[in-house]
C-alpha cells in the first residue's frame, strides 16, 4: 500500500482540500483508497467530503483498541473510496501517547488498500513528523507567501532532524554528538546537513551510514497551492534550491494550483470540487497531479523511521524545543541565503506586520478617546 499524508508548516494553505480531492482522483482511476483525518482537534475532512454523518472516529478506535479499524472504515459515495473520520473531541495528535501512536500506526499501515492518504494537522509537533515520515513520499502543501513557504522549509528541516535524532537513537557517541549539537545552538545555526552527516560519520559511522540511507530514502513532495500568478511557480525553484542545499533533500515537484473561485461554491455545495466541477482549473491541476503519483507508482514506498523508535523519550521532546528555537533563529538567515525569501519579500512580511500593528494602535486610540469621552460626560452629569 502507498501511504501519502498531506502535511503543511502554516494552516490553511489546502491540505484537506488536496487530500480529499487527491483521494477521490484516486479512486475514481480504479485504486482503493482510504481517506484518513488525522488533523485531531482539527477535524473538518468529512464537511470537505460532504459526508452526511461520521460513523466511526479515530477517537473511538483509542478509546476501545481492541476493536477492528475496518469497522471504522465508512463508505463514502465515490466507489472505491473509504473514510476514517477524524475526531474533533481530541485535542490534537501532541495528545496521543507514544504506545497509542505506534498502535495507530500499525493498523493503519496493515489496512487493505492500493492508498492511504492521510489529512494532517499544520504545524512540526513530532506526532505530526512521525506520521509523515510514515512514507518516503508525503505531500507537503504550501501557497507562495513568505511566511508559508518559510513554514514548509521548516517542517522540512524539522523531519530531517527527527530523521537524525532517530538514526543516533538514545546511547553512543551519535547520540551524545546530536545531543550536543542541539544544545549548542549557534552551533546549529551555522552548520547545514550535509556537514552535520559528515560530522556524525567521525563520531559514530554506523550512525552516520543509517542516517544517510534514511535521509535519502526521505523524497518528500511538494504542492504549491493557491497561486495567483504564473511568476509564483518560481518560488518552488527557490524552495527546493535550499533545500537541497542546507538539508541534502530533493524535493520532488508534484505541481501548482491556482486560486480558483469555484471553491467556494463548491463548499457552499457540500461537494468536493472534483465532483462538483470536474473540468474546473482546481480540479484539472488535481488530476495532473494524481496522474503524476500513478506514474511514480514504481517508486519504492517505505517508511523512513523505525517504529520503535517512535518513544516517550523526554529527550526528544526536550531536544525538539531546542531545534524549533534553533530553527526560528536560522531559517531566515539560510532563506536569505538561498534567495527562497527575497529581501523584498522580508520587507513586505515585516511592512504588513507594521501596517497591522499601525491599526491594532489606531484602535486602541479611537478606544481611548471614547473611554475620556465618556469619562468626562460622566463627571458632567
Ligand atoms: N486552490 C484553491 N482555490 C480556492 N480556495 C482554496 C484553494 N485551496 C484551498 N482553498 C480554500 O482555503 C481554505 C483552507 O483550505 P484547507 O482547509 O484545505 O486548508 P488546510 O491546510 O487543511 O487548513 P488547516 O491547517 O486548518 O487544516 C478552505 O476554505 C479551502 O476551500
Ligand atoms: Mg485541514
Amino acid at each position: 500500500m502507498h501511504i501519502v499524508p498531506v502535511a503543511s508548516g502554516k494552516g490553511g494553505v489546502g491540505k484537506s482540500l488536496v487530500a480529499a480531492n487527491l483521494a477521490i482522483a484516486l479512486a475514481q482511476a480504479g485504486k482503493r483508497v482510504v481517506l484518513a483525518d488525522l488533523d485531531l482537534g482539527g477535524s473538518n475532512l468529512h464537511l470537505i467530503l460532504g459526508m452526511p454523518s461520521v460513523t466511526g472516529s479515530i477517537g473511538s478506535f483509542l478509546d476501545s483498541p481492541k476493536d477492528q479499524i475496518t469497522a471504522l472504515l465508512q463508505q463514502t459515495d465515490v466507489p472505491n473510496l473509504l473514510f476514517l473520520a477524524g475526531d474533533a473531541e481530541i485535542p490534537g495528535l501532541a495528545n496521543l501517547t507514544a504506545s497509542q501512536k505506534r498502535l495507530l500506526i500499525r493498523r493503519l499501515t496493515a489496512l487493505d488498500a492500493d492508498y492511504l492518504i492521510i489529512d494532517l494537522g499544520a504545524g512540526t509537533g513530532q506526532t505530526t513528523l512521525d506520521f509523515f515520515l510514515t512514507s518516503s513520499h508525503g505531500i507537503i502543501c504550501t501557497n507562495p507567501t513568505p511566511t508559508a513557504t518559510v513554514s514548509a522549509y521548516l517542517f522540512l528541516k524539522n523531519a530531517a532532524f527527527r530523521i537524525l535524532q532517530s538514526a543516533v537513537g538514545t546511547r553512543g557517541a551519535g547520540a551524545k554528538y546530536v545531543k550536543e549539537l542541539f544544545s549548542d545552538r549557534s552551533g546549529l545555526r551555522q552548520i547545514y546537513l550535509p556537514q552535520i552527516a559528515r560530522e556524525l560519520d567521525t563520531h559514530d559511522s554506523e550512525a552516520g551510514l543509517r542516517f544517510r540511507r534514511a535521509l535519502r530514502s526521505f523524497q518528500p513532495r511538494l504542492i504549491m497551492n493557491m497561486i495567483d500568478d504564473p511568476k509564483d511557480a518560481e518560488k518552488v525553484n527557490r524552495l527546493r534550491r535550499s533545500t537541497q542545499q542546507y538539508l541534502d533533500l530533493d524535493l520532488l515537484h508534484l505541481g501548482v494550483i491556482y486560486r480558483d473561485e469555484l471553491q467556494d461554491t463548491a463548499l457552499r455545495a457540500r461537494l468536493p470540487i472534483i465532483r462538483y466541477k470536474p473540468g474546473s482549473v482546481l480540479s484539472q491541476a488535481i488530476y495532473r497531479i494524481c496522474e503524476k503519483i500513478l506514474q511514480m507508482e514504481e517508486d519504492t514506498d517505505e517508511s523512513v523511521l523505525d517504529l520503535e523508535v517512535i518513544n516517550d523519550s523526554f529527550e526528544a521532546a526536550e531536544a525538539e524545543a531546542e531545534q524549533d528555537f534553533a530553527g526560528k533563529l536560522s531559517y531566515i538567515e539560510d532563506l536569505l541565503d538561498t534567495g527562497t525569501l527575497s529581501t523584498g519579500d522580508l520587507i513586505e512580511t515585516v511592512k504588513s506586520q507594521q501596517h497591522e500593528i499601525t491599526q491594532l494602535r489606531r484602535q486602541l486610540d479611537l478606544y481611548r478617546k471614547k473611554l475620556l469621552t465618556a469619562v468626562d460626560q460622566g463627571f458632567s452629569i
